[in-house]
């Protein structure tokens, strides 16, 4: 990999965080501030992705979750869903022989059935052409809620229960991740939110319960390589406890 860019911003190329996930937000505030539509904020935003995937893939990162359109979006007006139903189709259609020649391997997650035909029909010929790379996973979250995906789990726990394949004593944490979108992936270790906004907004709700948060003010067609890798640098400082004490010696100092 890039041994620049680990020098350049102080990255130990030893302690890459394997998954990260970020909200992208603030593509219509961007727009706004610059007296355009909203839409014009999407498609800066798409130059964002392409930047931030790249960068990933070169520090060597194994999942990338990009939380680019939730359930609750549907309920945005219908001009701007069918704008972004287009970019999704168009980026996908453009991006996927670069993505596929950097060893990406494309994965959605969320109610692909709820998307119009076309942009399925695109992810499908997408995640079949990528579906054997091992570089990176590059998880889309497409109509993507947390909610949904934990009750999609339980219906599938319970169906499993009733039909004798499974026990209730033998349900543990592991039943439950096994059945999430993101089965066999390690959960996040770093979450991102650009706009400044402090929420989880439905993403990930399982999974991100020991990643590092990273909220920016920066919004996201303004978010850059310098700012992600100052995160990964960032993250690499800091000390992840798990609800555990830090470790201390006999003569009291930390370990
Ligand atoms: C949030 O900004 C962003 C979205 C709902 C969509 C994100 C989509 C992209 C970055 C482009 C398409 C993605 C891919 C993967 C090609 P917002 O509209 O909520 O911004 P605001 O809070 O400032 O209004």
């Amino acid at each position: 990999m890039s041994s620049d860019l680990f020098e350049q911003h102080g990255i130990d190329p030893e302690r890459i965080p394997r998954h990260v996930a970020v909200i992208m937000d603030g593509n219509g505030r961007w727009a706004k501030k610059r007296f355009m539509n909203r839409v014009n904020g999407h498609q800066q935003g798409v130059e964002t992705v392409r930047t931030i995937v790249t960068a990933a893939r070169q520090i060597g990162i194994d999942v990338l979750t990009l939380y680019a359109f939730s359930t609750e979006n549907w309920s945005r007006p219908a001009s701007e869903v069918k704008a972004l139903m287009v970019l999704l189709k168009r980026f996908l259609a453009k991006e996927i022989d670069t993505l596929d020649r950097q060893g990406v391997c494309l994965n959605v997650i969320g109610q692909q059935s709820r998307l119009p035909d076309d942009v399925q029909t695109q992810i499908e010929r997408s995640m079949v052409q990528t579906r054997g790379n091992t570089g990176m996973v590059l998880n889309l979250a497409l109509s993507y809620g947390g909610r949904e995906e934990i009750t999609r789990a339980v219906r599938a726990i319970v169906n499993e229960v009733s039909s004798g394949g499974l026990s209730v004593q033998d349900i543990t944490e592991e039943t439950v991740a096994e059945r999430l979108y993101t089965a066999g992936q390690p959960d996040p270790d770093v979450l991102i939110r650009t706009s400044g906004e402090m929420r989880l907004s439905n993403f990930m709700l399982w999974q991100v319960a020991y990643a590092e948060l990273f909220i920016t003010d920066t919004l996201w067609p303004d978010f850059s390589q310098k700012e992600f890798l100052d995160i990964i640098r960032q993250y690499q400082t800091r000390e992840r406890r798990y609800g555990k004490v830090p470790c201390i010696s006999n003569d009291g100092s930390q370990q």
